[in-house]
């Protein structure tokens, strides 16, 4: 049995399970020997991946379908489980919304700060009164390396995840008393869906996207030795270096950066377009 299945066995919750770093760590969790409750909207996905789990690691699984962000579904998420014994909690679910602030649609920057902030945060609140009875257990919040600096084009995006940073790395401290871990894991530029689907030419910016298991196992690895962990050499760099310079300069840097890397996408879409009607 692993160590951390020792730890916090037997069920471990995971929300974004459908997809991407929830998803990687799902699986990863099944290989440990954790049963698995799998939540995300997307039931297909889930349930594909609750018989792979299943089959492939001969554990249990629970499947919960549910659109976070709608008013009251953390407490049905909670009485949906609320008999299992959930010794790992895991809020992976995020969306970003990019484009310059004051060009956004305010009703989708909400309902990213309900699912980026609101809902972790009811999911720590909530899961966090059953697990301090346990007196072992642990949470891992899912922040990003732009929580560590204000990000143009990603105003309310990078805002959501200092969020997240400070929560977490404030629960670390607080919920330890009652024997809960508390990581906060920063993945950097990752190859999910979430950034394949960016408007953006990430090949313009200085950074190499990782594989969501090898994120997935940097915070397995983490969780119960360290209160935060950015995943990847150089994203520790990029937050690292942050401390000793003014928090302007990076700020600036990565405007730069993400602008050029947005034009460059725009130019090849603009691009293709010329060139396909005379392809046909
Ligand atoms: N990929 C990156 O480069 C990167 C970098 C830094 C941080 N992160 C963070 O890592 C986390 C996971 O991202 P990812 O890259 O794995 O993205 P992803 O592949 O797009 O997965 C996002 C997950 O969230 C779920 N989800 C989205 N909206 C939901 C809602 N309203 N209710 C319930 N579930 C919802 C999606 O499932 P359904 O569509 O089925 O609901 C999916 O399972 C996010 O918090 C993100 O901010 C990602």
């Amino acid at each position: 049995m692993s160590s951390l299945k020792m730890k916090y066995g037997t069920w471990a919750l995971v929300t974004g399970a459908s997809s991407g770093i929830g998803k990687a760590l799902a699986r990863r969790l099944a290989q440990q020997g954790f049963n698995v409750v799998l939540v995300a909207r997307r039931e297909q996905e889930l349930g594909v991946l609750a018989k792979e789990l299943e089959a492939q690691f001969q554990v249990d699984t629970r499947v919960v379908a549910s659109d976070l962000s709608e008013a009251g579904a953390v407490s049905e998420l909670y009485d949906a489980v609320s008999q299992l014994d959930i010794g790992l909690v895991i809020p992976a679910a995020g969306i970003d919304e990019m484009g310059r602030f004051l060009d956004k649609d305010y009703a989708s920057l909400e309902r990213m700060l309900t699912l980026n902030i609101q809902v972790p945060t009811e999911i720590a609140h909530v899961f966090g009164q059953k697990l301090a009875t346990r007196k072992r257990a642990g949470i891992i919040l899912v922040a990003s390396l732009f929580g560590y600096q204000g990000i143009p084009n990603f105003a309310g995006y990078a805002a959501s995840k200092a969020y997240i940073l400070t929560l977490g790395e404030t629960l670390n401290v607080e919920l330890a008393k009652q024997g809960i871990d508390v990581l906060v894991l920063s993945p950097g530029l990752t190859d999910t869906p979430f950034s394949q689907t960016m408007d953006i030419d990430f090949g313009k910016i200085p950074m190499f996207a990782q594989q969501p298991e090898t994120v997935a196992k940097t915070a397995l690895a983490a969780i119960g030795h360290k209160p935060t962990v950015v995943s990847g050499l150089l994203n520790k760099i990029y937050a690292w270096e942050n401390r000793f310079i003014p928090r302007s300069w990076p700020v600036n840097l990565f405007g730069f950066l993400i602008n050029r890397a947005i034009k460059a996408f725009q130019s090849k879409q603009n691009a293709v377009a010329t060139v396909a009607p005379s392809t046909r």
